[in-house]
């Protein structure tokens, strides 16, 4: 077998109808809304990188000196063969995973971004002789079949994604990774936390204007795929804390009254000057509140890091 495969689990053309179904229901929905999965094609998951390097994203660097400090501790607890990461990215920080996992046979990224997933899994194999790799492109919120391989099983899930997904969609997320585990089988997760507004929204709104361009090119995906006519410079990147449902959302909103034409839909969709289209939400977190929703899926918290200035926290949580 080839130490890097790399797996289609929908055909590309469910992947367009996906699109296709998310843009006309987000956009004839009131309030408009896309959801964040379409920000990440090749030049979104490059942005995405960039992001990660900016002086006010703490997030990568709070979970990268986390990672650093207990990748020994999480090895030892797991003790896991075949290491699944949903939405990899990189894969970078979790090579600090790697090296503590001295038994690891089988390394899975999952991701929706199929440049990203190359990218990563031919700089691990080439890196890490050995360690097979077996790269999936699918969504992580679709139910996901594993190669068959030997447990005990860790699922990492990094980055503060799951914030990403509204409550609804969280709890339903969680209870589908636990049908990945046999109990005892480990799920590592990254959660933000929340803390001060102005560190919050200028890590969503930072002075280079990455974060921005970022949400932007979710209209630059709807142009190409759906040959549609946003102007990215028609609307404004806008990011705002709510304090009620501690999440920060994301949007675009229309510098004036226009109509954006979508022949891939054969739609016309007005916006008024100043209305907004809600891109994304990033939920922060709380110890009490994770370890709820983990034992509602059947997880149990057995260990909380976090880093050193309390920015951001991994858990450990075992499948009952
Ligand atoms: N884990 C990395 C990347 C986080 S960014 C890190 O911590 O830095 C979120 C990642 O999830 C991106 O790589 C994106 O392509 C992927 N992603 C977003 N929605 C997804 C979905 N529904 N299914 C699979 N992957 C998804
Ligand atoms: N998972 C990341 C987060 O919530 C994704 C992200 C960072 C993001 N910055 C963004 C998504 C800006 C959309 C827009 O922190």
């Amino acid at each position: 077998m080839s130490p890097f495969l790399l797996t289609r689990t929908l055909p590309e053309d469910a992947t367009d109808a996906a699109l296709r179904a998310d843009v006309r229901a987000g956009l004839t929905g009131s309030p408009k809304t896309l959801p964040p999965k379409w920000f990440y094609d090749a030049h979104g998951s490059e942005l995405f990188e960039e992001i990660t390097a900016l002086p006010e994203y703490y997030p990568t660097r709070a979970e990268r000196e986390i990672l650093l400090a207990r990748a020994g501790e999480i090895a030892a607890a797991s003790g896991a063969r075949t290491l699944v990461e949903l939405g990899s990215g990189s894969s970078e920080k979790t090579r600090y995973l790697i090296d503590a996992l001295t038994g690891l046979h089988t390394y899975i990224p999952v991701d929706v971004s199929e440049s990203a997933l190359t990218l990563a899994g031919q700089a691990l194999v080439a890196e890490r002789p050995g360690l097979d790799v077996h790269a999936l492109i699918a969504d992580f919120t679709a139910r996901l079949t594993l190669p068959d391989t030997p447990g005990p099983r860790l699922v990492a899930f990094l980055g503060g994604t799951i914030g990403n997904l509204l409550p609804a969609e969280r709890a339903a997320f969680l209870a589908s990774v636990r049908a990945l585990l046999a109990p005892g089988d480990a799920l590592l997760l990254g959660t933000d936390l929340v803390k001060d507004e102005t560190v919050l929204v200028r890590a969503y709104d930072d002075a280079a204007g990455v974060t921005a361009a970022f949400n932007k090119n979710v209209l630059t995906v709807i142009n190409r795929e759906l040959e549609a006519d946003f102007d990215p410079a028609a609307f404004d990147h806008v990011a705002l804390w709510d304090t009620e449902r501690e999440w920060i959302e994301m949007r675009l909103r229309s510098r004036t009254a226009q109509s954006v034409k979508i022949p891939g839909l054969d739609l016309a969709v007005d916006f008024a000057a100043g209305e907004e289209l809600r891109t994304e939400v990033s939920a922060k977190f709380r110890q009490e509140g994770v370890r709820g929703e983990l034992s509602a899926a059947g997880l149990d918290l057995a260990r909380w890091w976090t880093d050193g200035e309390g920015r951001f926290a991994l858990s450990l949580s075992i499948a009952r």
